[in-house]
């Protein structure tokens, strides 16, 4: 056992009575100022904490451990208890010139977090425009649409096969009318065509239809509902040729200068002849990847000349006019051009996602 030096005994009983004293004067420190100067007065190169400890100089070794151990506690109370204050009273001193300023310049300002159309609604836009710079004017119709519309007119007969192509959401109402969730926009085609039949309505008739349209369907691909856009021409003549320069330059427009678009034989029961619209891969121009399975091409559109039962069925005579039509899926437009391998993604409305595929400055 070390022998006790009385003088390390006094220097540590100075510094706790120290540490009480400078403890009152922190508790009764009017502004942060003063809390400061008292900083200095104790914690300071020349302040009193030093002074005291300047005894260690000289100190035995044993005296030097105590009084350290205790300088050490006295400093990290005091530091600690001045911080504190000093915070505390900035803090007031904050909130009371805020009372008394109207504007505080030095304050941070408030940022707003703009909102932006959800990347379907921007796609779908983009595409009527250029529809519109084409010439074509769009027209609205319900999506909860006779069946007679979204069928039987479009030429799909009763029973028949087609209408197993498109899984339908039947709707019961109180008139037991025969309603469906619109499976397609091909319906509009029918409003118009029916509305303008009574009418002494100047050729051509030029207008795309855009909205969503219901299928019993749900996977990486296929959402339950989703987005179509609709081109209808109807003129004394419009043949192959003309639907074909409207959908080179829908794409040129829509993806780039240098997409091709090619025509493949399909069936609808709404046009004859019918095609698929292929577009040359967006991906790797047409050389050949993994997303246009090598072949270079990508399916985006089905489209054909507007079937004579079609004009018959809604009042106009099929030898005294000619159409073509194309129908195409938002979401499938927006996968290829905002790179989204999965079509969920557009309906989860994770805000992350949202962000990244946003494509221009923050609008309405
Ligand atoms: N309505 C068709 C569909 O949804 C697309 C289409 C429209 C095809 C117009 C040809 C002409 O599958």
């Amino acid at each position: 056992m070390s022998s006790k030096a009385p003088d390390s005994d006094n220097v540590c009983k100075d510094l706790e009575s120290m540490l009480a004293l400078a403890k009152e004067k922190i508790h009764s420190a009017k502004s942060s100022d003063e809390v400061e100067q008292l900083r200095v007065e104790f914690l300071g190169k020349k302040g009193k904490v030093s002074a005291l400890l300047s005894i260690l100089r000289d100190a035995t070794p044993e005296d030097r451990k105590k009084i350290g151990a205790t300088g050490n506690k006295v400093k990290i109370n005091l530091e600690t208890g001045i911080s504190r204050k000093k915070l505390e009273l900035e803090k007031d001193e904050l909130n009371k010139k805020l009372e008394n300023d109207e504007l505080d310049s030095s304050l941070p300002g408030l940022t707003n977090a703009f909102g932006r159309p959800h990347p379907v609604r921007q796609i779908m836009r983009e595409a009527c425009q250029i529809l519109e710079r084409a010439g074509l004017k769009s027209v609205y119709g319900p999506e909860v649409e006779y069946e007679d519309y979204c069928f039987d007119r479009l030429n799909f007969k009763p029973g028949h096969a087609a209408r197993d192509m498109q899984a339908t959401f039947f709707v019961k109402n109180a008139q037991a009318e025969s309603l469906v969730l619109r499976t397609h926009t091909s319906p509009v085609q029918v409003r118009v065509l029916l509305d303008l039949a009574k009418k002494e309505f100047p050729l051509p008739i030029r207008m795309f239809a855009p909205g969503r349209v219901y299928r019993v369907d749900d996977d990486a691909t296929h959402s339950p509902m989703f987005h179509q856009i609709e081109g209808l021409v109807v003129d004394k003549t419009s043949g192959m040729g003309d639907l074909k320069a409207h959908l080179d330059y829908f794409f040129r427009q829509f993806f780039s200068q240098s997409t091709k678009v090619r025509f493949r034989p399909s069936y609808f029961p709404f046009t004859e002849p019918s095609a698929e619209v292929d577009i040359s891969c967006v991906f790797c121009d047409g050389k050949g990847c993994r997303v246009c399975k090598s072949s270079g091409w990508l399916e985006v559109a089905g489209a054909g000349l507007v079937h004579p039962e079609v004009f018959k069925a809604c009042g106009w005579d099929p030898e005294a006019v000619g159409g073509w039509a194309f129908g195409m899926g938002i979401e499938r437009l927006a996968m290829l051009k905002l790179r989204v391998p999965d079509l969920r993604s557009f309906f989860e409305n994770r805000l992350s996602f949202l962000r990244a595929t946003s494509l221009g400055s923050p609008s309405r």
